[in-house]
C-alpha cells in the first residue's frame, strides 16, 4: 500500500498507525524534487541503466579482504563485546532504556579514542553542550580527564550534522541519539520510523564512504517498543544492548548482532560517581555476598566466553491469589514456569498454591539453559525452608522435560571458576568432568543438595 498522503488508518488493511513516511527513489528522468542530495540521483538515468554491464560472480577465495583494523576504545569490556574494538566504517547501534548510562559510556569511549590520537566527534541532539560538559566533568579530574577533549556538536538537523561529519572527518563519531535527529526532507516527527530510518541510512552512506566508525545511540523502552532502534537492526553492523536496573549499580552490555565478532560476549560495568567502571572480579563479589540462607544457591553461569558466578535467590510463600504470582528478575519467565512444572512432577516439590519469586542478585541477566538447575534448587530450598548443604552450594545444568539433567557448554570453565571462589562441590550434569558432583536427574540433584531429613519432614507436614 502506498499513498501520497498520511493516514492514521491504512486504507488498504485498516490497521492503525502503520504508514511510514519514505523518500521516493530518484525518478528515471532525474527531475524529481528531492533527488540529488543522496549523490546517486542524476547519474543513473534511464539510458545509463540500459547500458549497465553484466557483472560476473567470482569465488570467495578470489575476493581480496584486508584484515580488519580495529580502534581500541580504551574500555576493555566494550572492546571485547565489539569483538576487539571499533571497526572503521562500521555502524554500531547502542540501545538501552533512558538513564542506563549510554551517554556516559560513549563519552568515555570517545575521550579515550581522542586521547589515543584519533579524531572524534560527539553529536548531541538530546542535551545541550553545557549539559554534556557537566557530565564529562564527572568522568575524571583536571587535565587528565580525556572526556573533556571530545569535540561536541549540539544539533538536531540531519543535514547540518552530515555536513559537519564531512567537514571534520572524524575517525569515530557518536550520534546521541538517533531519535532526536530530524531530516528536513521528511515531514514526520523526529523519532518516527520514517525519520529514524532516513537518519541512519544517510549517516551510514557517509560513514562507509569515509571510513568513520559511528555509534548510534537509541532509546529502547523495557518492552522494546517505541518507534525506534528496532527498525535499524538489519541495517547496522552491530547491535549492542545496555541493560540493568536503574536503581542498582550493575550494568550489562551485550551484543545482539555483530558482523565483526561474537554475539555471545557480555561486559559488566558498575555505575559509580566517576562514571562506569568495569567489573572484573564479579564472581568473587557475588559469591562473597551470597546469603547461604534457605532459597539461595550459586549458579556457575557462562557470560559468552567467560564464566560468571551469580547468586540465584527464591522465595516461596503461600498465595492469597487464585492465580499465584510468578515473578522473575534476571531470568526468562517461561523458563521459571517450566522449571516449576518439572519440580512438581519429578522432584515432588509442589508450588501450586504458592507465590514464587526468583531473582538473580545484582541486576544481572542470565540467559542460558544452564540456569535451570539453580532455579530448581533455589525454589526447592525456599519451599522447604532449609538451606542447601555444602554452602556456598554451586550448580549448573539444564533440566529436560522428563526430569533428567542435561549437559551444558563449557563445564570445565564453570567448574574452574567455582573452585577458584571456594565452591568445591558443584552439582553438575553427567560428563561435566573435573571433580563435579554429577547427577543424572533432578531427583538425584535434590538428594545431593538438600539435607536428607528435610523431605520427610515436609512430607509429614503435607
Ligand atoms: P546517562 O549516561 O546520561 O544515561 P543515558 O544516556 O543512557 O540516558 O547517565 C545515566 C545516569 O548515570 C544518570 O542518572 C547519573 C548517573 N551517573 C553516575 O552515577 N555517575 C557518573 O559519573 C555519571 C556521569 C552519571
Ligand atoms: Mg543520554
Amino acid at each position: 500500500m502506498q499513498s501520497a498522503q498520511w493516514h492514521g488508518k491504512c486504507p488498504g488493511c485498516e490497521a492503525w498507525n502503520t504508514l511510514v513516511e519514505e523518500r521516493l527513489p530518484a525518478p528515471a528522468s532525474g527531475r524529481g524534487k528531492t533527488v540529488g542530495k543522496r549523490g546517486v540521483g542524476g547519474a543513473t538515468g534511464a539510458r545509463g541503466r540500459e547500458r549497465r554491464p553484466t557483472l560476473a560472480a567470482r569465488p570467495l577465495r578470489d575476493v581480496g579482504a584486508a584484515p580488519v583494523q580495529r580502534m581500541s576504545t580504551g574500555i576493555g569490556e566494550l572492546d571485547r563485546v565489539l569483538g576487539g574494538g571499533l571497526v572503521p566504517g562500521s555502524l554500531v547501534l547502542l540501545g538501552g532504556s533512558p538513564g542506563i548510562g549510554k551517554s556516559t559510556l560513549t563519552n568515555m569511549a570517545l575521550g579515550n579514542l581522542q586521547e589515543a590520537g584519533h579524531k572524534t566527534l560527539y553529536v548531541s541532539g538530546e542535551e545541550s553542550a553545557e549539559q554534556v560538559r557537566l557530565r564529562a566533568e564527572r568522568l575524571g579530574s583536571g587535565p587528565a580527564n580525556a572526556a573533556l577533549k571530545v569535540p561536541i556538536l549540539a544539533e538536531t538537523d540531519l543535514e547540518t550534522v552530515l555536513d559537519a561529519i564531512a567537514a571534520e572527518g572524524p575517525a569515530a563519531c557518536v550520534i546521541d541519539s538517533v531519535q532526536t535527529l530530524n531530516s528536513g526532507e521528511l515531514s514526520g516527527a523526529p523519532g518516527s520510523v520514517g525519520q529514524v530510518r532516513e537518519v541512519a541510512g544517510r549517516i551510514m552512506e557517509l560513514a562507509k564512504a569515509r571510513g568513520t566508525a559511528v555509534i548510534l545511540v537509541g532509546h529502547v523502552t523495557k518492552e522494546g517498543a517505541l518507534a525506534g532502534p528496532r527498525v535499524l537492526e538489519h541495517l547496522v553492523d552491530c547491535v549492542l544492548q545496555f541493560e540493568g536496573e536503574r536503581e542498582r549499580p550493575y550494568r550489562e552490555l551485550r551484543a545482539l548482532k555483530n558482523r565483526f565478532g561474537s554475539t555471545n560476549e557480555a561486559g559488566l560495568f558498575e555505575m559509580r560517581q566517576g562514571g562506569l567502571v568495569e567489573v572484573l572480579d564479579a564472581s568473587a563479589r557475588f559469591v562473597a555476598e551470597a546469603t547461604r540462607a534457605p532459597g539461595s544457591v550459586v549458579l556457575a553461569a557462562m557470560e559468552g566466553s567467560r564464566p560468571l558466578l551469580v547468586e540465584v535467590q527464591a522465595l516461596v510463600a503461600p498465595s492469597e491469589l487464585e492465580q499465584p504470582r510468578r515473578v522473575v528478575s534476571g531470568l526468562d519467565r517461561n523458563r521459571l514456569a517450566l522449571v516449576l512444572a518439572i519440580l512438581g512432577r519429578h522432584g515432588r516439590v509442589g508450588t501450586g498454591g504458592a507465590d514464587v519469586f526468583v531473582n538473580v542478585v545484582g541486576g544481572v541477566r542470565v540467559d542460558e539453559p544452564g540456569c535451570d538447575l539453580a532455579v530448581a534448587l533455589a525454589v526447592a530450598s525456599a519451599s522447604r525452608g532449609v538451606p542447601l548443604m555444602g554452602t556456598p552450594r554451586a550448580c549448573f545444568g539444564e533440566l529436560g522435560l522428563t526430569g533428567e539433567l542435561r549437559w551444558v557448554g563449557h563445564p570445565e570453565r564453570r567448574l574452574e571458576e567455582a573452585a577458584k571462589h571456594g565452591c568445591t562441590d558443584v552439582i553438575a550434569p553427567p560428563d561435566s568432568g573435573g571433580g563435579a558432583c554429577e547427577a543424572t536427574t533432578l531427583r538425584e540433584a535434590l538428594a545431593l543438595a538438600l539435607p536428607s531429613g528435610s523431605r520427610r519432614l515436609t512430607e509429614a507436614v503435607a
